[in-house]
């Protein structure tokens, strides 16, 4: 039998005197003359299981990969029920410890920074490995809420030739200089959201969602940026933005309601303020406050900040509204034309667009929406007033001839969603490789 330390520890006292073959890497060595005390771990859970070997066993170093068989009996100490008395060791490969003290597998306290320049090994300790699991945790959440909704996951495309956010972020996708012998003859690039995509999508299958990768040449080098982040984007026919705005709050909720319980053993080893919980619960407490875009440019005036209606809002004023303001998440929504893409529904008063951001504490904005303009005409003038490529759009336009209807949907920036779940400091820490500008980690 061969199993993961996850299934052995799920399995408590019932495999007492059973024998095992256990495979893992040390992260604790413990000897003297008559015994040897191994703690081995191999990532499946935060917890680890204690090997016993009734003798000095000098090549056991720290990082070592190792394969056990022998038998499980109850602990004698009280860190864990049971224990494995070994028989036989398999080392995997050797290496000298000098090597080992380079690496951040080194037991002792390492700086985010370092730990990211080797990025590679990262997966091995304890705070990444347990952020790893919640990230696939959350993302197994979202397939399910999605599922049992209704929705169709659909794959956007990675390469488009158009920018769906008219924000010319855009990285290039080229195998020549000279566009004429280039591979698709036409100019192309990483996609920054299938929005466009999965609105042809939903306007056939109804209710849909993409979940994938999205890339931004954005020079902004905050904490909460990555050129190459994952974005979840329901899109829903015949639903409007208020339909969008619980849409999006049911399912932060359903995701973070679950994550609790079933990532509860790496949230809380990751808890060490003991605020993780603390955040979490106070989500679920707390109906999302819909506040229209220039009600927010009141209460920023009215509270010292030198803004005109027509700005955007940035960080500082996000932290000041949902920390000190609020004190709980918001949505802000009908945003001036001006600040937001071209294919947002433009509301009655001709001065704001159907759209939604919501905004958390600690990560800023988390979701970005709207109500999408399904009027042939009114999109094809905001296609002019944006100055953007018709041709490229022409398709898109298309989606709006052949009958049309109010349609909605948002992205989800899963990274920053891992992010405040977790409460790192940086987002390059949730994610298995950051890019970001000026740095590609391995
Ligand atoms: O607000 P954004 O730009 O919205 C869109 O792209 C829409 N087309 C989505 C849609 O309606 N289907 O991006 C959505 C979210 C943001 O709210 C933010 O959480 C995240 O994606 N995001 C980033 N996350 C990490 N790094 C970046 N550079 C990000 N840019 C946006
Ligand atoms: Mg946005």
């Amino acid at each position: 039998m061969c199993n993961t330390i996850k299934e052995i520890l799920n399995q408590k006292t019932r495999l007492i005197n059973k024998h095992l073959v256990v495979k893992g890497w040390v992260k604790h060595k413990r000897t003297n003359k008559l015994q040897t005390f191994v703690i081995i771990n191999d990532g499946s859970t935060i917890n680890n299981l204690q090997i016993i070997i009734d003798k000095e066993y000098k090549d056991i170093n720290l990082g070592i990969y190792l394969k056990i068989k022998g038998l499980i009996v109850l602990s004698q100490g009280k860190q864990q029920p049971i224990e494995l008395l070994a028989q036989k060791i398999k080392i995997y490969g050797l290496f000298k410890s000098k090597d080992f003290q380079q690496t951040i597998l080194q037991p002792k306290q390492h700086s985010y920074n370092k730990l990211r320049e080797q990025s590679y090994l990262r997966f091995r300790t304890n705070f990444f490995s347990s952020i790893m699991r919640i990230r696939h945790n959350v993302s197994y959440l979202i397939h399910q809420y999605f599922h049992t909704n209704g929705f169709y996951y659909i794959h956007t495309p990675i390469i488009t030739n158009s920018d769906a956010e008219g924000s010319s972020n855009l990285f290039k996708v080229t195998t020549f200089n000279d566009l004429n012998d280039d591979f698709f003859g036409e100019n192309a690039y990483l996609t920054v959201s299938g929005q466009m995509h999965a609105e042809a999508a939903a306007l056939g299958l109804r209710k849909i969602y993409t979940f994938g990768p999205t890339f931004r040449a954005e020079k902004s080098n905050t904490p909460r940026h990555l050129a190459e982040f994952w974005m979840v984007e329901p899109e829903i026919a015949f639903f409007n933005l208020t339909n969008n705005m619980f849409l999006a709050e049911d399912l932060i909720k359903y995701i973070i309601k679950n994550i609790i319980i079933l990532s509860q053993s790496d949230l809380e080893s990751l808890d060490k303020q003991n605020l993780i919980f603390h955040n979490l619960k106070q989500i679920l407490n707390k109906e999302f406050k819909r506040i229209p875009y220039s009600k927010v440019i009141q209460i920023l005036i009215k509270n010292g900040y030198d803004m005109k209606w027509g700005q955007d809002i940035n960080y500082e004023h996000e932290k000041f509204l949902v920390d000190i303001y609020f004190k709980s998440p918001i949505i802000i929504f009908n945003y001036p034309i001006d600040i937001k893409p071209f294919y947002m529904r433009k509301n009655k008063d001709q001065q704001t667009v159907a759209a939604m951001d919501i905004i958390f504490p600690h990560v800023g904005e988390i979701i970005g929406g709207s109500q999408r303009e399904e009027r042939y005409k009114i999109l094809l003038s905001q296609i002019k007033y944006f100055k953007l490529n018709r041709t490229r759009l022409e398709w898109y336009l298309k989606t709006r001839i052949f009958s049309t209807v109010p349609h909605s949907g948002f992205g989800l920036g899963f990274d920053r969603l891992i992010q405040f779940i977790t409460h790192m400091k940086n987002i390059k820490d949730v994610i298995p490789f950051p890019r970001s500008i000026k740095k590609i980690y391995t």
